[in-house]
């Protein structure tokens, strides 16, 4: 914990550094800090807020309003429920909420142990597939709650086969 505040405030800094005080820069200043840390954590928005003279609130509102920037810290695996007509038509919410459930995680947030982060996304362009979710960057086919159980799955098997693997070569 401590080693993370220490980098949020290593690279925040490093970031302010090459930024003049002008209240202009907020957005350039938010993409470098994001693309250093994978996210904006509170304590980098605070410290940009101190930075360019400006309550916190406008850092908060600029990050909560643009999709681009990332309240939470990337998981391992990304999950994109894909919400456009076709998708939505064929359930989407239905399935957003599976993973919401399953995952014990809201939209745009990230499991404790930062295996998962889930969201959504506008159509991929396999409506005939759908409800469509991504996995990974992986679009998968057909994602009704059912097989929400499934996926995960396969995630746990993989990360038991790897264990094992680890196990067995140290
Ligand atoms: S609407 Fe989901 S892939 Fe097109």
């Amino acid at each position: 914990m401590a080693e993370e505040a220490e980098k949020i405030r290593r690279e925040t800094g490093r970031v302010l550094g090459r930024f003049s005080r002008k209240r202009g820069n907020l957005i350039p200043i938010l993409q470098k800090v994001q693309h250093r840390l994978g996210y904006l954590p509170r304590e980098a928005m605070l410290e940009i807020a101190r930075f360019l003279d400006i309550p916190e609130i406008e850092v908060y509102g600029v990050v909560t309003f643009y999709n681009q920037f990332r309240r939470n810290p990337p998981g391992k695996h990304s999950i994109r429920v894909c919400l456009g007509t076709a998708c939505h038509m064929k359930g989407g919410y239905i399935t957003l909420d599976a993973w919401k459930r399953r995952l014990n995680i809201g939209q745009g947030e990230t499991t404790a142990d930062r295996e998962f982060d889930l969201d959504t996304v506008a159509c991929v362009g396999c409506c005939t597939m759908a409800p469509v979710t991504v996995v990974d960057d992986k679009p998968q086919a057909n994602v009704e709650p059912t097989r929400v159980d499934g996926i995960l799955l396969a995630f746990e098997r993989e990360r038991e086969k790897k264990h094992k693997e680890n196990r067995e070569s140290s």
